[in-house]
């Protein structure tokens, strides 16, 4: 099945510039500076019970990550958040997926133009897309089972490079990460900085408890400012759970009590192998599930869920 009848089949949403368009039409042209230099931003936010969560902290990071990035938007932001809503509704609206919830990814690429780096050449405004997909397509491990990552022998980004604080869309050194991993038996792959450090997971940020204290890399290691991070260090603080942000290496990791990658799709999962290590005998350990918890209860007050 090609892949735009199998979207067609699963009912993927897409808008061009504001505009809900069919699938068989969402094309980007070649000249997009997208396809051309990974010259674009993203963010991508689920939905429960249809409603986005913090879709507002969301796009303040995408403003963040066009700051740096030197990309002006030639939009509001207001108008991403808009059609965001308009496209997980019009996924919704489909007969059958009233009741489903959705990943929502929007995509701003710099615009297309001629072949060159200056923005002399641009030809376009910037250009932005929404993919709607039904959230059943991203599954994780089930919290039970947990996940097993390797350490990869590839660096993160330093920050004097593609700045990991910056969410674009250049992620060929995590793709190639994972990719290393999952052909040697891992879900997933994390990364460490340059002197040994441990930053982040391809697409998620990493926890660990120790003796009841939990800690996480800091910002300036080099990572990206995850939304699911900020939330569970402030969980651990209305928990009275001890929090750090710390620079450790990876043997901290080997030795924890508990390790946890968090996204938002990862929502809480809990590590249960890291290398040929077992975490914790390969059991889920209580300050997981604790936090795993709290963040669903976080989710409903905060959306009022029912
Ligand atoms: C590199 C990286 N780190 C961390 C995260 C987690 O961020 P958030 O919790 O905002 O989804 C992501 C999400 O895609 C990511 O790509």
């Amino acid at each position: 099945m090609s892949t735009l009848l199998s979207a067609k089949n699963r009912g993927t949403i897409i808008s061009l510039n504001g505009k809900i368009i069919p699938v068989d039409e969402a094309n980007v042209s070649v000249f997009d500076r997208s396809f051309l230099y990974g010259d674009s931003l993203y963010e991508v936010v689920i939905t429960y019970q249809g409603k986005a969560f913090r879709l507002k902290e969301h796009l303040h990071r995408l403003e963040k990550s066009a700051a740096l990035c030197q990309m002006t938007f030639s939009q509001p932001i207001a108008e991403y958040e808009r059609e965001l809503l308009n496209c997980i509704a019009a996924y919704r609206a489909q007969k059958g997926r009233e009741n489903e919830d959705v990943y929502a990814r929007i995509v701003v690429s710099r615009g297309s133009g001629r072949i060159g780096f200056g923005l002399s050449n641009l030809e376009t405004p910037t250009t932005y897309v929404v993919i709607v997909e039904p959230l059943s397509l991203f599954p994780n491990k089930p919290f039970s089972v947990g996940t097993k990552l390797q350490i990869s022998k590839r660096m993160r980004n330093h920050p004097k490079t593609i700045d990991p604080a910056m969410k674009s869309g250049n992620y060929l050194n995590s793709l190639l990460a994972y990719l290393t991993a999952s052909e040697e038996g891992f879900d997933d792959a994390l990364m460490l900085d340059h002197q040994g450090f441990m930053t982040e997971g391809t697409t998620f940020n990493i926890f660990y408890a120790n003796r009841g204290i939990v800690a996480t890399p800091p910002l300036d290691v080099g990572i990206l400012d995850g939304v699911t991070r900020r939330a569970l260090i402030n969980l651990c603080v209305e928990l009275g759970i001890p929090c750090r942000e710390v620079r450790f290496p990876k043997e901290y990791l080997y030795q924890a009590d508990e390790v946890f990658a968090v996204s938002t799709t990862k929502e809480v999962t809990p590590v249960v192998q890291l290398d040929d290590r077992k975490i914790n005998g390969g059991k889920i350990g209580p300050i997981s599930t604790k936090l795993k918890k709290a963040f669903g209860e976080l989710v409903t007050r905060e959306l009022s869920l029912t």
